[in-house]
């Protein structure tokens, strides 16, 4: 560990898919350093690959964030702090059981099983953006609506209420004021409420995974429905916010480097190791957070107990002991051990799901819109501030 003033955290990216210049200090100081969180709380930044791995499956790393000492990377997360979330704020023994509820719904033999049905979905977002353009508003038009119409289906949730939900999730992960995360939660809390009784006059269970755990778990009491709840809010929020982000930054990266879009789009096979080098490159969920349950040796130092851990995947994954040359994005990498999807007990529950998304709808947009480039210079259009997912606020595409 090397002693240096420490960097705030986190910051706003200079470029959508690289880490923040203002990182750079950070990258030299592998694998561990200081930073200070938004409130002046000092915490660790985790910056080197092998050392994430060791911590991300080390049991004393806490991930129950009603905890006080649990970090906040901005005053809007520590407004939500004291609410429970399902899996990812659940330590074991108790993750163990929420994940053994939730897996058979995420298998890769589910993902494949859910492939034609994502296809479907692609193909009806991109016949009706054809049909309106050019030009046309990606995000709005595809990377969004993709992820969730599957997350809907998946979960059994009306797609007809997207732009509600679509809306809280959006003020959940970077309402501009702190009453608006609160507001978001109460009010998907209070969406979630009404549609499980709805389901619960239902004579028949549908498909869904809610309706599974309407039907099994609350009625059985294996869970109480704030349980369900907040289980029905994760999988939704996370299940479309995360993909869509990577579906807008891919393919405005995948446009910046024309010569790789070209073989990719010539050489199906390249899609899966693709995906795996955007996911490393894009890092988009940047900042995963722990806090030390005992003093932990780590990295040459004591990571004492009460203190906060923080894991930029941006800056991990771009280790060049693992990653040679890990500024240049190469879709013949092998990219595999990234920690995009985190790593560990949490790590991402719909990864299969996510991978599967991604290929397909990168593949049918390239496939489809040959000629499709950007509609505006790439310095002007917007994309997210560095204290939430990554990703693009915004793509104006032309085809
Ligand atoms: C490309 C898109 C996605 C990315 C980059 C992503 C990223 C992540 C990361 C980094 C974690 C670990 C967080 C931590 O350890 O602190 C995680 C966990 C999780 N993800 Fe994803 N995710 C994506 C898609 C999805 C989808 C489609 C779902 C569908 C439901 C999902 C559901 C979850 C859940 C439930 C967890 C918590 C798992 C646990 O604690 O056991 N994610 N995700």
């Amino acid at each position: 560990m090397t002693e240096t003033e420490p960097v705030a955290f986190p910051q706003d990216r200079t470029c959508p898919y690289h880490p923040p210049t203002a990182y750079d200090p950070l990258r030299a100081n592998r694998p561990l350093t200081r930073i200070t969180l938004y409130d002046g709380r000092p915490a660790w930044l985790v910056t080197g690959h092998a050392l994430a791995r060791e911590l991300l499956a080390d049991q004393r790393l806490s991930t129950d964030r009603n905890h006080p000492d649990f970090p906040a990377p901005t005053e809007r997360f520590a407004a939500v702090k004291d609410r429970r979330v399902a899996l990812l704020g659940v330590d074991d023994p108790k993750h163990r059981t929420q994940r053994r509820m939730m897996v058979p719904s995420f298998t890769l033999r589910r993902a494949v099983e859910l492939r034609p049905r994502i296809q479907r979905i692609v193909d009806e977002r991109l016949d009706a953006m054809i049909a309106q353009g050019p030009p046309g508003e990606l995000v709005s038009a595809f990377a969004l609506p993709v992820p969730s119409m599957v997350i809907c289906a998946l979960l059994g949730v009306p797609y007809a209420d997207h732009e509600f939900f679509e809306g809280q999730s959006r003020r959940l992960l970077r309402g501009p004021k702190v009453e608006d995360v609160q507001d978001a939660r109460n009010q998907l809390d209070a969406y979630f409420e009404e549609l499980i009784d709805t389901k619960l006059k239902q004579p028949e269970p549908g498909d869904g995974v809610l309706d599974e755990l309407v039907h099994q778990q609350l009625r059985e009491g294996q869970l109480d429905r704030q349980e369900v709840i907040s289980f029905a809010t994760i999988l939704l929020v996370a299940g479309h916010e995360t993909t869509a982000n990577m579906i807008s930054l891919g393919t405005f990266t995948l446009l910046q480097h024309p010569e790789q879009l070209a073989e990719l789009r010539g050489n199906a096979e390249l899609l899966p190791g693709a995906v795996e080098e955007l996911m490393r490159m894009l890092s988009i969920a940047d900042g995963l957070l722990r806090r030390a349950t005992e003093d932990i040796e780590a990295g040459g130092t004591t990571i004492r107990a009460g203190d906060g851990v923080v894991f930029a995947t941006s800056v991990i994954n771009r280790d060049e002991d693992v990653y040679p040359a890990p500024d240049t994005l190469d879709l013949h990498r092998s990219a595999r051990h990234h920690v995009a999807f985190g790593f560990g007990i949490h790590q991402c529950l719909g990864q299969n799901l996510a991978r599967a998304e991604l290929e397909i709808a990168l593949h049918t947009l390239f496939d489809r819109l040959p000629t499709l480039r950007l509609a505006a210079p790439a310095d002007e259009i917007p994309f997210k501030p560095g204290d939430t997912i990554q990703g693009m606020l915004e793509l104006p595409v032309t085809w």
